[in-house]
């Protein structure tokens, strides 16, 4: 028997759809939303106001690509949440009306768990290996910043979090204050190699546990900043790819430290990394150089897996639904959703 899965991805600024298929992807479309540049971050209003004018021809445009109908699909899986209230009550509208006309089950995804899942997102004809469980998952992105200690696909728990800004932010917030709009992680990437990450130093966190800080580290870019500007008022755009290494410098390393320890503490050697932040070419670099000189071993997805995506939410509803774990239909989102 086939199994199409239709997975709806609505948590942020991403209107996201895909088909899976018996476990291999077909069809992965995403709509990102252009409007929130000009405010340098996400507008939860204007957030939900274009999830509802980009999912139709989104999930049209997937099912296309799939070479699927709408009555071939068995299961439609969803983000229920962590996410933006109004971003995630689109998708989750959508995926209760669509079962509801299809007479199909809807499958709930914790949008991190998502995220983590992305490591089984598989292309046919593509041979990729799968980590063996348990793995250790560093997920960065706009809104988390987290070490996950995964026992196997649904068996999460969080070692280690960020108690303030995640690291996605930090590169929001800092690419802000330079002027450089949102969201600020792949701007402050192609500066950085072509600068000095050793020109500038900034703070960095002393937390004894897992846990990650990031907000000492913008006081002292803002701080740098402020100084140098007040004494050469074009000292941002003449010293840009220096600041942008150095910043992404300060944050990979902090990321890469806790992980170190986290494998230290835990014994698990084997990595997977998740999130928009895992996009970063520094941190894909680094983290391989410290696997290859440490012993671990690491994997890391394709780029478009892991910033926010379907693919990840239609490859969690699939082992969801071989498990027979169904949403009822009164099912709400939840903005703070937890697993
Ligand atoms: O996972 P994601 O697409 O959405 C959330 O769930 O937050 O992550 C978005 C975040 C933004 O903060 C963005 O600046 C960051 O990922 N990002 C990057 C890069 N590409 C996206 N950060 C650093 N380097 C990149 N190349
Ligand atoms: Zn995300």
């Amino acid at each position: 028997m086939e199994i199409n899965i239709l997975g709806i991805e609505s948590s942020c600024d991403d209107t996201s759809a895909a088909v899976i298929s018996n476990g291999f992807l077909l069809s992965n479309v995403i709509a990102s939303q252009e409007v929130h540049s000009a405010y340098g971050g996400v507008v939860p209003e204007l957030a939900s106001r274009a999830h509802q004018q980009n999912i139709i021809p989104v999930v049209d445009r997937a099912l296309k690509l799939a070479g699927k109908s709408k009555n071939e699909i068995s299961a439609v899986a969803f983000t229920r949440g962590p996410g933006l209230l109004g971003s995630l009550l689109v998708g989750t509208s959508f995926a209760k009306g669509f079962a509801l006309a299809g007479r199909i089950p809807m499958v709930e995804v914790n949008h991190l768990q998502g995220h983590v899942l992305s490591q089984f997102v598989h292309e046919k004809d593509k041979k990729v290996s799968d980590p063996e469980f348990p793995f250790l998952t560093l997920l960065v992105s706009g809104g988390h910043t987290q070490i996950i200690k995964v026992s196997d696909y649904f068996d999460m728990q969080i070692i280690g979090t960020t108690i303030d800004d995640a690291a996605g932010e930090a590169f929001d917030k800092c690419a802000k204050v330079m002027g450089l709009g949102y969201p600020g992680g792949p701007v402050i990437d192609k500066y950085a190699k072509q600068g000095n990450h050793d020109a500038f130093k900034f703070a960095k966190p002393h937390i004894a546990n897992l846990d990650f800080s990031f907000s000492g580290l913008k006081t002292s870019f803002l701080y740098t900043l402020r100084d140098e500007i007040a004494k050469n008022p074009d000292f941002i755009s003449q010293n840009i790819n220096d600041l942008c290494a150095s910043l992404q410098y300060t944050i990979i390393s902090i990321l890469i430290e806790k992980l170190s320890k986290a494998v230290k503490q835990t014994g698990i050697n084997r990595i997977t990394i998740g999130g928009g932040v895992a996009a970063n070419s520094e941190l894909r670099d680094t983290l391989q150089q410290t696997a290859d000189k440490k012993g671990w071993q690491v994997f890391i997805p394709e780029r478009k897996y892991t910033t926010d995506n379907a693919a990840m939410i239609a490859g969690a509803g699939y082992y969801k639904f071989l498990k027979g774990e169904f949403a009822s239909m009164d099912i709400a989102p939840d903005a703070r959703l937890k697993f």
